[in-house]
């Protein structure tokens, strides 16, 4: 192995660019040329690449976002699209290629892998946490705190106004940020898509806990859930059946993608990012790194896009517990 690219596709998230840097400098450390594609695949279709060294990730391991850029494409699903790309894989010497991202990611990865024979290696980043085959997805950390610093905010208001506050967090098809940022910032109900309460059951909850003595209340609501259509029909739906309460909603967004990356974040990136590296030289292939019981494990590709993360049912029973 002489040349190594690398880049970064799909939703961005804190410590991408700590990742990076660490393929940038295991590659320098083991005299390979790093090569940084940009624009996610659309850039290694289009040819954007640019060769690094040590020094062209300084400073960068505590900045949010990705200095590569990320994109979702749409012309590498196609196979004029791989074959582009391919094409530039070749007329710059490429040996190996390491993908940084989600689902999305790995998939368009592991196409590219079986179709051209290119050796792929995926590091796994996405704040929603919902990849089979590690405990923690890179920027999953700096996102449950960032929600938790803001749900904290939310209840100063919420509480002042006697208010219910319905705060839905990101996760399209995974609870981990909402269940586990629900029960860290000490949320009254906590709605995801892999447990679906019911309508029912957060009236009742919410009569409860008012009957009880609560004047204010936070519902934090993943984006997947799927008891309402919408965080604001859960609203609409409260307003309806509870008219006591003075409801609200807030959409926390895209704030949840950005900012530093915490420690926790900063040490896996570059642990991932080294074992990359290692795994490539090694001959291995065709795998995503991982986190698994404190030490970074290899999975097999198809099996971290097909497998399904679980929620730690544990955590369902302590909400509950919590919200007494
Ligand atoms: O995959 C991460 C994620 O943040 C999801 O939780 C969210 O649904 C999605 O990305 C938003 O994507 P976009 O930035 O394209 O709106």
């Amino acid at each position: 192995m002489k040349k190594i690219a690398f880049l970064t596709s799909g939703g961005d998230a804190p410590g991408m660019n700590a990742a990076i840097r660490a393929v940038v400098r295991a590659c320098a450390y083991n005299n390979i040329i790093p090569v940084g594609v940009y624009r996610g695949f659309d850039g290694l279709i289009s040819g954007d690449f640019i060769e690094m060294n040590a020094r062209s990730v300084k400073g960068i391991i505590n900045k949010g976002g990705t200095i590569l850029k990320t994109a979702r494409s749409e012309e590498f699903k196609t196979k004029t699209g791989r074959k582009k790309a391919y094409q530039n894989i070749l007329k710059n010497n490429i040996d190996g290629l390491i993908v940084i991202g989600g689902d999305g990611t790995f998939t368009g990865g592991l196409i590219f892998c079986n179709e051209f024979k290119v050796p792929v290696i995926g590091i796994p980043v996405t704040i929603d946490n919902d990849i089979y085959g590690t405990s923690h997805t890179i920027g999953y950390d700096t996102a449950l705190n960032t929600v938790v610093e803001v749900i904290d905010k939310i209840r100063d208001t919420a509480s002042s106004h006697n208010r219910l506050f319905f705060i839905e967090v990101m996760g399209r098809d995974a609870g981990h940020i909402a269940l586990n940022t629900g029960i860290g910032a000490g949320a009254e109900e906590i709605l995801i898509p892999e447990a679906n309460l019911g309508l029912d059951r957060l009236v009742e909850s919410l009569k409860r806990s008012k009957a009880t003595g609560k004047s204010s209340s936070i519902v934090v609501v993943a984006e997947g859930d799927t008891i309402g259509k919408s965080v604001f029909e859960l609203k609409d739906y409260v307003d309806k059946h509870l008219p006591g309460y003075d409801a609200r909603v807030s959409v926390l967004g895209h704030l949840q993608r950005g900012g530093s990356p915490s420690c926790f974040d900063r040490v896996l990136a570059s642990r991932m990012g080294v074992k990359a590296v290692d795994s490539l030289l090694e001959n291995k292939y065709n795998l995503m790194v991982g986190l698994k019981a404190g030490l970074i494990e290899l999975t097999p590709l198809e099996k971290a896009i097909k497998g399904n993360t679980e929620i730690n049912k544990e955590l369902l029973r302590i909400s509950d517990i919590m919200s007494i």
